[in-house]
């Protein structure tokens, strides 16, 4: 199998405080992979690094064989210089769909859509994709004038999801596409993204607080508690593993 995300040995300061250390994890093509953890384990701040939006202390992030992520103080000057953006990994074919979903609350569903596609110069294209989202989540075809922030959280957490998709990613980074929602909302939510993965062929990256839904809805699963990873294995392990039963499914 093809690997298309390796983060190697990487860590993240937040001043003084380090919420990633030593991390180390990778995801192969077609593959939907897991990280579970607790409040403040660093899930969110590791998501942040694969995009750019946190420096790295230490360490690379290759996607693609290519390094996106590389910290700032083992580069050469002209490597500085020459160091990729946050745009310019999106670019390169990965989207996050943020914690706490990030909507622009004033704008309309349709809007949020066109904002996703900011990098497609086709409008064509554009249009085409707009057309696919609303048939895969017609509730966002039926609401699609409306202004997001009357949106009920299930309906904009799928919004959040669509947007991301607009830039015909190869691999989503979802941060806890769950929180907040009803089960039954959760469980309509976690089926799309396996349709987008099975159906459009995106590789996910998954983290998840509710690691049941995540451990079932992934082939691979990592654990992360303060800022390092303790476990790795196949989902299915991990759901039989008697630490994880202990610490994150309540048996
Ligand atoms: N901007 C920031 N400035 C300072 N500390 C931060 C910042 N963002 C996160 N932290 C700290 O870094 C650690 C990891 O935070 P992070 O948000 O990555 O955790 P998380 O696993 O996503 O938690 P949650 O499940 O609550 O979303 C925490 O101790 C947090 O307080
Ligand atoms: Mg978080």
């Amino acid at each position: 199998m093809r690997e298309l995300l390796r983060i190697d040995d990487i860590s993240v300061s937040y001043g003084n405080i380090r919420a990633l250390k030593n991390v180390s994890m990778h995801v192969n093509e077609g593959d939907i992979v897991c990280l579970i953890g607790a409040n403040g384990s660093g899930k969110s701040t590791l998501l942040k690094a694969i995009v750019g939006q946190e420096p790295l202390v230490d360490g690379t992030i290759v996607f693609d064989g290519e390094e996106i992520c590389k910290a700032r103080c083992n580069m050469s000057r002209k490597e500085r210089r020459r160091h990729i953006t946050t745009d310019q990994i999106a670019a390169r074919g990965i989207a996050m769909v943020p914690e706490g979903r990030r909507v622009f609350s004033d704008m309309t569903v349709e809007e949020n859509l066109d904002m996703g596609a900011f990098l497609v110069r086709d409008d064509k294209l554009i249009g085409e994709r707009k057309e696919a989202m609303y048939d895969f989540f017609p509730i966002l075809g039926a609401r699609k004038r409306q202004k997001t922030r009357s949106l009920s959280g299930g309906e904009q957490q799928m919004m959040a999801i669509a947007r991301a998709l607009m830039s015909g990613p190869r691999m989503i980074l979802l941060d806890e596409p769950g929180l907040g929602l009803a089960p039954l909302v959760i469980a309509d939510i976690f089926e799309k993204i396996d349709l987008i993965n099975k159906q459009d062929k995106v590789t996910v990256f998954l983290v998840e607080q509710n690691a049941r839904m995540a451990l079932r809805a992934s082939n691979e699963g990592y654990v992360l508690e303060n800022g390092q990873v303790v476990l790795h294995d196949s989902s299915s392990a991990l759901l039989a593993n008697e630490r994880v039963k202990a610490a994150y499914l309540g048996e």
